[in-house]
C-alpha cells in the first residue's frame, strides 16, 4: 500500500489576485512537494480553493460598491486560472462558497456544539454605532496589547504574529467609520483553548520538538507558554455561513472557524469527482496531513485548527506544517491594498512561457528561515547564469553534439574510465539527495542539487572535450556522449517537481516518452536511462531565453508608478498660504491663450521655449516642461497664462509670463487649460 498524503496549501482570500509573496511562501513549495510525491508513488490529494468569507472581502466590496459575491466571483476565476497556467497541480481548487463547504462546515460546528465543545457567552464586544456594526477582526484596528504595533487588527497583530481579541486592543478604531467604538452585549461561542493546554504541551511541544521547522515550533511554544485562552468562532456579521444552531440570527462562523475546514469540503468534492472515498484522506491514522502556509498563520492550523479537530473527534492531526516566512519584494513589503506586489495573472501575460524562470527564482530565494527579497534585477541575472548557463547551456551541448556526430542516435559506448564511473556513480545518488531535501521541506536546497547534477554534466563535458576529441578518438567521444545523454535523461525526470514546464521540454528534446517511462528512483536504479541506438530530437528547442533590460525596466516602471500612486493617496495638501486681500487678487492678471510654438532650450533637461497668443499680444514664454511634454504634443494647446509676471531671463531666453500647470498622481505636469474651445485668447480668468 502506497503512503497516503493530505496536503494544502493556504485557501487565499478572495479580495484581490495571487502575488509573488504567495508562491514563494506557499504554493510552489506545496506544488513541488506533490509532484515529488506522486513521483514516489504516493497517493496524493493536493487541495486549495478560494477563501471567500471574512472581513477583507466585505471591505473591498464596501470599497468597491459592489457586493462580496461579485468580488468573490472575479478574484476566484482569476486565481483558479492563474494557478492553472503556472503550473500548480491541485487536484481540487474549490471555494468556500459551494454548497458542500457549507454543509460541511455547518456540520462539523454542530458535531462540536452537540458533543458540548463550546463556551456560549454573552458579553460586551467593540461596536460602531454610527456604521450600525460590530466590530471583529480587520472591521477593527488598534494597538497590539503584546508588541504595540498601532495598526493590529481585531484578531491578530501581523508585527508580531500574536492572535487575540478584539477587545484586547488598545485604542481600538473602527475601520469601517473611524469611529472610536462604544462596548455592546451580544452572544457568542467560544472555543475554550485553555482547556485543550495539555493536549498542545503533549502534542506539540513534546511531540514535534525534532520534526517541526523552528519558526513554526518556536511561534506554538511561545503562544502555549503564554497561556491559551477562549476564543469566539462566531460573528455578528451578514457574509458568511450561518451559525448552524438556535438562537443564532444574523450570526456567522468567524472566517477562521470555517476556511481551514474547506481543506475537508475540497477533498470530499475531489473524491466524488473521482469516484473515491474521501474519508481515509482526513481520518485514517495512516494518512500524513500537512499544511503549506506563510507564517502569518502558523497559529490558526497550529493551535485552533486542531483544537478544532480534536474537539470533532473523527479526525487525525497534522503531521507537519510547514510554514515559510515572508518574501519582500525590492526591499519593501509586499501589499495587496497598496499593489506593492507582482501579480501571478500579470507575470503571466508579461512572460507567458517564463512560468519556470519565476518557479525557479522563488525557489533558489525562498524564505525558508528568515524573510528574503525578491528583486527583478536578480531575477534577470538568475535566468542568465544559473538556468541558461548551467542547465540550458549543458542541454543545448548534448542535443547539438549528439545530432552533429550521430544524427541524433544516443552511441554505443566502449569501456568505461573511471571518470565515467565515478560520474555515472554521481548521478546514481542525486535522486536521493534531492529527495530527501524535498522530504525536510529544503526545497531551496534540493533545487541547487538538481541544479548540480547540470553542474556535473557541464564538468564532464569540459573536462573530456568532446568537440576536441572528435578529431582524434571517435570511440572515447561515443563514451562521453553516452554518459552525457544518461545525465540529461536523468535531468528530464529530476526537474519536474522544481521546473516543470522545462521537464517536459527535456522529455520531447529527449523523446523519454517513447521509452519505458523512467520514474524518479529509476535513476539511480536503472542502470541505462536512454539505451545506445534511442532517437532524440533534430533541433532541440533553446530551454531558456535571454531577459532583456527592456522587459525588466518594465516593471520596475510598473512598481515605481505604484509607488508614486500610494505618496500620492497618502500625501497631505500643502497647507493653505497666507490670506490675501480682493486688491491683491485683483492684480493678478490670468487670460486664456494658445501655444503656438513650441522648442527644447538647448543643454536643459527641462526648459522648453514656448510662443504663445495671449489675446492681447504674441510672446515667448520659456516654461520647466521638458520632462513632461514634447513640442509636438503641446502645439495648439489652450492654456492658462499669468501675463503681468515680471519678465525673467532663463537661460539667455527672457521669459515674458508664465503657464499654470499642477502635477498628477505620477509627478507629470497637467495643463490648467480652459475646458472651452469657444473661449477665445485673451479672455480673462478671474
Ligand atoms: O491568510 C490567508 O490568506 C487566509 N485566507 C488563509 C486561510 S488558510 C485556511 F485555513 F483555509
Ligand atoms: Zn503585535
Amino acid at each position: 500500500m502506497s503512503q497516503r498524503y493530505t496536503i494544502t496549501a493556504a485557501l487565499p482570500y478572495t479580495n484581490g489576485p495571487i502575488h509573488i509573496g504567495h508562491l514563494a511562501g506557499v504554493y510552489v513549495p506545496a506544488d513541488i512537494y506533490a509532484r515529488y510525491m506522486r513521483m514516489q508513488g504516493a497517493d496524493v490529494a493536493f487541495v486549495c480553493g478560494s477563501d471567500e468569507h471574512g472581513v477583507p472581502i466585505t471591505l473591498k466590496a464596501k470599497k468597491e460598491g459592489i457586493t462580496p459575491q461579485d468580488v468573490v466571483d472575479k478574484y476566484h476565476a482569476i486565481i483558479k486560472q492563474s494557478f492553472l497556467d503556472f503550473g500548480i497541480t491541485f487536484d481540487n481548487y474549490s471555494r468556500t462558497s459551494a454548497p458542500i463547504h457549507h454543509e460541511t462546515a455547518s456540520d462539523f460546528f454542530k458535531r462540536m456544539y452537540e458533543k458540548g465543545k463550546f463556551l456560549e457567552e454573552t458579553n460586551a464586544q467593540l461596536y460602531d454605532a454610527e456604521a450600525n456594526q460590530f466590530l471583529a477582526d480587520r472591521f477593527v484596528t488598534g494597538t497590539c496589547p503584546k508588541c504595540g504595533f498601532e495598526e493590529a487588527y481585531g484578531d491578530q497583530c501581523e508585527n508580531c504574529g500574536t492572535s487575540h481579541n478584539a477587545t484586547d486592543l488598545i485604542n481600538p478604531k473602527s475601520a469601517i467609520s473611524g469611529a472610536v467604538p462604544s462596548l455592546k452585549e451580544t452572544k457568542h461561542w467560544f472555543l475554550p483553548l485553555d482547556q485543550y493546554d495539555a493536549f498542545f504541551k503533549e502534542w506539540i511541544l513534546k511531540g514535534h520538538e525534532k520534526d517541526w521547522k523552528s519558526n513554526v515550533y518556536g511561534q506554538c511554544k511561545s503562544w502555549i507558554d503564554d497561556g491559551l485562552r477562549p476564543r469566539a468562532v462566531t460573528r455578528d456579521l451578514d457574509w458568511g455561513i450561518p451559525v448552524p444552531v438556535e438562537g443564532a440570527d444574523g450570526k456567522v462562523l468567524y472566517v477562521w472557524f470555517d476556511a481551514p475546514i474547506g481543506y475537508i469540503s475540497a477533498t470530499k468534492e475531489w473524491a466524488a469527482r473521482e469516484g473515491k472515498d474521501w474519508e481515509p484522506y482526513w481520518k485514517d491514522e495512516n494518512t500524513k496531513l500537512l499544511h503549506f502556509i506563510g507564517k502569518d498563520n502558523i497559529v490558526f492550523h497550529c493551535i485552533i485548527f486542531p483544537a478544532m479537530l480534536k474537539g470533532h473527534g473523527d479526525y487525525i492531526l497534522p503531521d507537519n506544517v510547514p510554514a515559510n516566512e515572508f518574501l519582500n519584494l525590492e526591499g519593501n513589503k509586499l501589499s495587496t491594498s497598496k499593489n506593492w506586489a507582482v501579480w501571478l495573472h500579470e507575470y503571466l501575460e508579461d512572460f507567458p512561457d517564463k512560468q519556470d524562470v519565476l518557479r525557479y527564482v522563488l525557489t533558489a530565494n525562498a524564505p525558508e528561515g528568515k524573510d528574503n527579497d525578491f528583486t527583478w534585477k536578480d531575477f534577470q541575472q538568475r535566468n542568465k547564469s544559473e538556468l541558461s548557463d548551467v542547465l540550458g547551456n549543458f542541454i543545448n551541448r548534448v542535443a547539438v553534439l549528439t545530432n552533429k556526430y550521430y544524427d541524433g542516435v544516443v552511441p554505443t559506448p566502449n569501456a568505461f574510465n573511471e571518470i565515467d564511473l565515478k560520474t555515472l556513480e554521481k548521478l546514481r545518488a542525486y535522486p536521493a539527495v534531492i529527495g530527501s531535501s524535498v522530504e525536510k521541506y529544503r526545497f531551496r536546497e534540493s533545487l541547487n542539487s538538481l541544479m548540480n547534477l547540470a553542474r556535473l554534466g557541464n564538468k564532464y563535458l569540459a573536462d573530456e572535450e568532446p568537440w576536441i576529441r572528435i578529431k582524434t578518438d571517435e570511440e572515447r567521444v561515443k563514451t562521453v556522449m553516452y554518459v552525457a545523454l544518461q545525465i540529461a535523461a536523468a535531468l528530464s525526470v529530476l526537474s519536474e517537481p522544481f521546473l516543470p514546464f522545462t521537464s517536459e521540454k527535456l522529455k520531447d528534446i529527449f523523446k523519454t516518452e517513447s521509452l519505458e517511462t523512467i520514474g524518479w528512483n529509476d535513476v539511480t536504479t536503472q542502470e541505462v536511462l536512454l539505451p545506445s541506438g534511442h532517437k532524440i530530437i533534430e533541433k532541440a528547442p533553446l530551454l531558456f531565453t535571454k531577459i532583456e533590460d527592456a522587459e525588466i525596466q518594465k516593471q520596475l516602471d510598473k512598481l515605481e508608478a505604484s509607488k508614486k500612486a500610494n505618496e500620492a493617496e497618502n500625501a497631505v495638501a500643502e497647507p493653505q498660504k497666507e490670506t490675501i486681500g480682493f486688491d491683491d487678487f485683483t492684480k493678478i492678471d490670468m487670460r486664456v491663450g494658445t501655444i503656438l510654438e513650441a522648442e527644447k532650450v538647448p543643454k536643459t533637461k527641462k526648459l522648453m521655449k514656448l510662443t504663445v497668443d495671449t489675446g492681447i499680444d504674441t510672446r515667448t514664454i520659456v516654461s520647466g516642461i521638458a520632462e513632461s511634454f514634447t513640442a509636438e504634443e503641446i502645439i495648439g494647446k489652450k492654456v492658462t497664462v499669468l501675463v503681468n509676471l515680471a519678465p525673467r531671463a532663463l537661460r539667455g531666453v527672457e521669459s515674458q509670463g508664465m503657464i499654470l500647470m499642477t502635477e498628477d498622481t505620477n509627478g507629470k505636469l497637467v495643463f490648467l487649460n480652459p475646458d472651452t474651445d469657444g473661449v477665445k485668447n485673451g479672455e480673462t480668468i478671474n
